[in-house]
């Protein structure tokens, strides 16, 4: 099947909408053509002749949210990890292919990927909203962990995907999740955040962080910290204040090879950070303490919790912080003649995973849980990209879309329009 319009061939687009982050591209290319934050930022235009007429104007995109309004609230679509706000995921997509893409969404068919514990009713929203509002010729919704293995090679993995939101270790065989393997927490990039801020102002003797548009730069001249506006609501400085987080975060955090002591540490070396304000820090064990909760299990709360929170699609684990005993879980809950496949596949991907020593604490622990002749293994060779490491679910996407033969793995519109939007669970495993 080939999609032409106006006598051309159209190609496919791939769109990755995570928590943090969307990228969008088109299906063949090596990156995402397009990065942006997936929030959306609202405010009430009240129309001051009539005092009933309140018009809500949208904002979204680095540009548009890049300096604060009155008002201007920001918001996610995303609640515990899942899509709770059709109306800004609606406009998320539409800014992709409006803004970003520069396309119309009737023109190119379109790969859009998933979490593997997507709810089923989720599924089946996404495929509706994707052919009803935006008249997509064809669609295919396909899972992050099977698009990561894809990007390296891979049919048989286990993917780790650590990013904003949440840590999900799923495993792949013969390119199909494996459900049952499915277990995740909601500890990632987020939490860094929060815990990255106490970090440095705790370095800062208490004084708070700024957020971004409180910072003012002239070049040659030190920068200057504009007054607090009353005005401005919470989330936007929340939003704002997550630029100079992140950045702190990519500079300072580091994670050791075996779990850290932080009393054997406390003669390591400071690190001297500038923040983006330009005030200096001198930052000791902290670098290795915010990081360690990645792999901090807490047994204590492990098996009561796990009980409640049986989800749809694979585990919550709420209280399970460790990554390596996610992964470690996820292994023993597939069939014992895969583990030793899984264990030599070990593949990393979402943000949180790029922080240094992340990956060679991961094979350690997973290493010392393992049967004593099972070698745990890195799918990833050390010379790949970071970008390859970071966005292999939409670089998985894009090699997917453009193979000759999944061109028969879209659904049409016309299957849509004949069977409905279950027909996501039939085509899309
Ligand atoms: N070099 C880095 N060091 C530390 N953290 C990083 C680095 N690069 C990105 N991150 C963090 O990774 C997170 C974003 O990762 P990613 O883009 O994979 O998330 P996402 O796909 O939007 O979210 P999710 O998959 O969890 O829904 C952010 O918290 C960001 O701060
Ligand atoms: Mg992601």
């Amino acid at each position: 099947m080939s999609f032409s319009h106006g006598g051309d061939e159209v190609g496919s687009l791939v769109m990755d909408i995570g928590t943090l982050n969307t990228k969008a591209g088109f299906a063949g290319e090596d990156t995402p053509k397009a990065i942006f934050p997936s929030f959306v930022g609202t405010r009430n235009m009240q129309d001051k002749m009539q005092e009933d007429n309140n018009e809500v104007r949208y904002y979204v995109g680095h540009k548009q949210l890049a300096s604060p309004k009155d008002n201007l609230q920001v918001e996610s679509p995303f609640e515990n990890g899942v899509i709770s706000n059709w109306d800004h995921m609606e406009r998320i997509i539409d800014h992709a292919y409006t803004a970003r893409l520069g396309v119309k969404s009737c023109d190119h068919p379109i790969l859009m990927t998933e979490v593997p514990y997507q709810p089923r009713q989720h599924r089946e929203q996404m495929l509706s909203l994707l052919f009803d509002k935006f008249d997509a010729p064809a669609v295919f919704l396909a899972k992050n962990p099977v698009l990561s293995a894809f990007a390296h090679g891979k049919y048989t993995a286990l993917v780790v995907d650590s990013g904003a939101y949440g840590t999900c270790v799923t495993p792949v065989h013969d390119g199909y999740a494996l459900t049952r393997g499915i277990v995740r927490n909601q500890f990632a990039g987020f939490s860094l955040d929060t815990l990255t801020k106490q970090l440095l102002e705790k370095a800062r003797k208490g004084e708070s962080v700024h957020p971004l548009y409180r910072i003012q730069k002239t070049k040659g001249k030190p920068a200057t910290i504009l007054p607090q506006d009353s005005n401005i609501h919470p989330s936007y400085v929340d939003y704002s204040l997550r630029g100079v987080l992140h950045d702190a975060k990519e500079q300072l955090l580091k994670i050791s090879d075996a779990p850290f002591d932080e009393q054997r540490n406390k003669s390591i070396p400071l690190q001297n950070y500038e923040l983006l304000d330009g005030s200096l820090v001198d930052i000791g064990t902290d670098r290795f303490v915010v990081p360690e909760r990645l792999f901090a299990s807490d047994e204590r709360h492990n098996n009561a919790q796990q009980q409640q929170q049986n989800d749809e699609m694979g585990e919550f684990m709420p209280h399970q912080n460790a990554v390596h005993m996610l992964a470690h879980e996820s292994i023993m809950r597939c069939d014992a003649d895969i583990r030793k496949d899984l264990y030599a596949n070990l593949i990393l991907t979402g943000g949180t995973t790029m922080i240094p020593g992340f990956a060679k604490r991961l094979e350690n622990e997973l290493q010392a849980r393992a049967p004593m002749n099972i070698k745990v293994k890195p799918a990833i060779s050390s010379a790949a990209l970071p970008t390859e490491k970071k966005y292999s679910v939409w670089i998985g996407g894009s090699i997917l879309a453009s193979l000759g033969s999944f061109q028969q793995m879209w659904i049409t519109k016309q299957e849509y329009q004949e069977q409905g939007a279950a027909i996501v669970h039939k085509k899309c495993p």
